[in-house]
């Protein structure tokens, strides 16, 4: 990819201004929600309610929708012509959603963000890696206390601080891997290794063989993610994936255990779904924070002034040293502006859904009770009325005064609302370490002749991998 990606089309904007219009406070005091309740409660009482039908959006296709995703080439052009031609609330066939509404504008996904509910359909592919029941469906009464019992334990600065050396030595590990060589792969390698941190963080320890454990992984998913009917050689292989990631589960469970298996213990969780948990945890964690790190360094590599910047601000933090410490991240402003950024242009979620369990109002519209709502969290990041010149990298979008003029909905890489992303300080941590321990070492180039294609799988990764060439920036003084 060069400076700009693909072609995107600019946003209906009659639509945006009906919702400014509906946003807009009777009353100071008044929180926007508000006013768009009570405006459609005055529309429900001269009934006049709208529905799923009176939103915008294309006709209905015989085959729920497939084919206008395949001939636009995928989901994410989808919505971004979707969102084109009929405004930021669109009514579309999602294959395997009996109804649905897609939400590109952040007023409206505010309006949503107390859902705590998701589709049980659309993750019913996930439902293999659970013996407990799907982690990713759980009614809001089961997913609270587990939710909490998460944060309490990933959100905490304490337990990442308790972390970073383990976290930084695994970090090390791979520099000096990639010191021996001339050319890497992005996505393996740092799939493999936010795997190997995860599992320290998770389990208490590491694994064996992290590639094997990604591969099993991708294999589970590959099968159960193919909507067609399987063939039972893949069932067969899914099988056994699946047995050796449970393998390694309790393997490691057994020998350690963790902060987090002691906070799932506590707030009762059978020991069918901690087991559950740690797996479910360790797919969320790995590839998401792998490819976000292959993301960044892949669009450093194609803008040499950010990556100036964020050498010369390494290089001035760590002095003589190769990689930072916990305190020290607080120092690399423009680090996270570049991975924020990145994760703008390439969310690893691009996508999230809920479901409505009552009516639910949007803008002008009241959306029925079961309505899937879809977040196209891609497309939001790209919405000119809040990102101009949507498709250049620019990190300084991030400053803390850019970033306070923004609607905070603008920006949604971890999701939104009672079910967004429990690891996701965590995260940004884990890949400002990593981005850090990797830049101060070396100078990234593109393999010209590997093309860059990103491709929306369980998460938005480069289908052929991204390959780069190294030059040796700075060399770590020798142990003593
Ligand atoms: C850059 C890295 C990551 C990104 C971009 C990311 C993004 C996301 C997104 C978009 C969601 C769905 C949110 C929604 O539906 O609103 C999600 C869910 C989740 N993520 Fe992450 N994630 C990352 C790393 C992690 C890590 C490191 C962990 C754990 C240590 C984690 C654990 C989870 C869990 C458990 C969920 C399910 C949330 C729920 O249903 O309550 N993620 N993540």
């Amino acid at each position: 990819m060069e400076d700009k990606l693909a072609g995107h089309p600019q946003w209906a904007p009659e639509q945006a201004g009906e919702i400014r219009a509906y946003a807009a406070p009777c009353r100071p005091s008044c929180p926007p929600g508000a006013v768009i309740v009570s405006r459609l409660a005055r529309r429900a009482r001269s009934g006049d309610r709208g529905g799923v039908r009176d939103i915008p959006g294309p006709p209905d296709r015989p085959d729920s929708g497939l084919s206008a995703i395949t001939a636009a080439g995928g989901l994410h052009a989808y919505q971004l012509r979707l969102h084109e031609r009929y405004g930021p609330l669109v009514r579309f066939q999602l294959p395997g959603a009996p109804s649905a509404v897609s939400v590109a504008d952040p007023v409206l996904l505010e309006a949503t963000a107390a859902i705590d509910n998701r589709p049980e359909r659309l993750f019913e592919f996930l439902a293999p890696l659970c013996e407990a029941g799907n982690l990713q469906t759980l009614p809001a009464h089961e997913h609270t206390p587990f939710r909490r019992a998460l944060l309490s334990v990933l959100a905490g600065r304490r337990s990442h601080e308790a972390h970073f050396a383990a976290f930084t030595a695994l970090a090390t590990d791979l520099a000096d891997r990639w010191a021996a060589t001339g050319e890497v792969t992005l996505q393996q390698d740092l799939s493999a290794l936010s795997l190997r941190m995860i599992c320290q963080y998770a389990l208490g320890g590491d694994i064996d063989d992290p590639a094997g454990v990604v591969r099993a992984f991708e294999t589970v998913l590959t099968v159960h993610l193919g909507r067609g009917p399987q063939s039972d050689d893949d069932l067969t292989r899914a099988g056994l994936a699946l047995a050796h990631l449970r393998g390694v589960v309790d393997g490691v469970l057994a020998a350690g255990g963790s902060d987090l298996v002691a906070a799932l213990d506590e707030a009762g969780l059978s020991a069918a779904r901690i087991r559950d948990s740690v797996l479910m945890i360790m797919l969320a964690a790995h590839h998401t924070t792998g490819v976000a790190v292959s993301w960044t360094l892949h669009l450093l590599s194609r803008h040499p002034e950010p990556a100036a910047r964020v050498a010369a601000e390494l290089d001035a933090v760590l002095g003589d040293r190769p990689a930072p410490s916990y305190a020290d991240l607080r120092r690399l402003p423009y680090l996270e502006r570049c991975l924020k950024e990145s994760m703008r242009l390439f969310p690893p979620g691009p996508y999230g859904a809920r479901e409505t369990i009552g009516e639910l109002a949007l803008g002008p519209h009241i959306v029925p009770a079961g309505t899937t709502i879809f977040y196209p969290f891609w497309a939001v990041h790209l919405n000119p009325e809040h990102w101009p010149d949507p498709e250049t990298f620019d990190p300084d979008r991030f400053t803390p005064e850019a970033s306070a003029r923004r609607h905070r909905y603008a920006y949604l890489p971890f999701g939104l609302g009672p079910r967004a992303c429990e690891g996701a300080s965590l995260a940004m941590v884990e890949a400002e370490l990593v981005l850090a321990v990797l830049l101060r070492r070396f100078r990234l180039e593109p393999v010209e002749e590997h093309p860059v294609v990103p491709v929306e799988r369980f998460v938005l990764w480069a289908e052929h991998d991204i390959r780069m060439r190294l030059t040796t920036r700075f060399r770590p003084p020798a142990e003593p």
